[in-house]
């Protein structure tokens, strides 16, 4: 069993990231009781399909702040985006197809993945996006 727990060491002081991110680990958490508990195919399929939807808004959203912020680091961040993005999709497809083990699969890569780019690669991004809103906040102040 792996554990889908969003703690301070995932905090990028950010709050909608924060929060998109808290909501991926629930979801994580929801499948992974789902699998243990057995549940039938569409209901796993119901979560993978939130799963798949709430990370694909949640890169697009830190993407689109990475560009607008004028990013130095956006490419990549936005690799490792990009590898994450097509696992998610084909595990996804694996299971619509019925594929039960390419849920836990997608457990299994997520637990490493998630928590190694939030907690590197989304914190940077966090300390440079709040650094970069205070130079704006001083700008607009003067
Ligand atoms: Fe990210
Ligand atoms: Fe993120």
């Amino acid at each position: 069993m792996r554990i889908f727990e969003w703690s301070e060491a995932h905090a990028v002081y950010i709050p909608e990231v924060d929060e998109e991110h808290q909501q991926i680990f629930r979801l994580c958490d929801d499948l992974q009781r789902a699998m243990i508990a057995g549940a039938a195919t569409p209901e796993v399929l119901s979560i993978v399909d939130d799963l798949v939807i709430h990370a694909a808004q949640h890169f697009s959203h830190e993407e689109r702040e990475m560009r607008e912020a004028g990013y130095s680091l956006y490419a990549w961040h936005r690799r490792q985006h990009h590898a994450a993005r097509t696992r998610i999709r084909l595990l996804e497809r694996r299971v619509r197809r019925g594929d039960r083990d390419a849920a836990i699969e997608l457990l299994e890569f997520l637990s490493g993945w998630l928590s190694d780019h939030v907690r590197l690669a989304d914190r940077m991004l966090g300390a440079y996006l709040r650094n970069h809103q205070r130079e704006l906040s001083a700008r607009a102040g003067c």
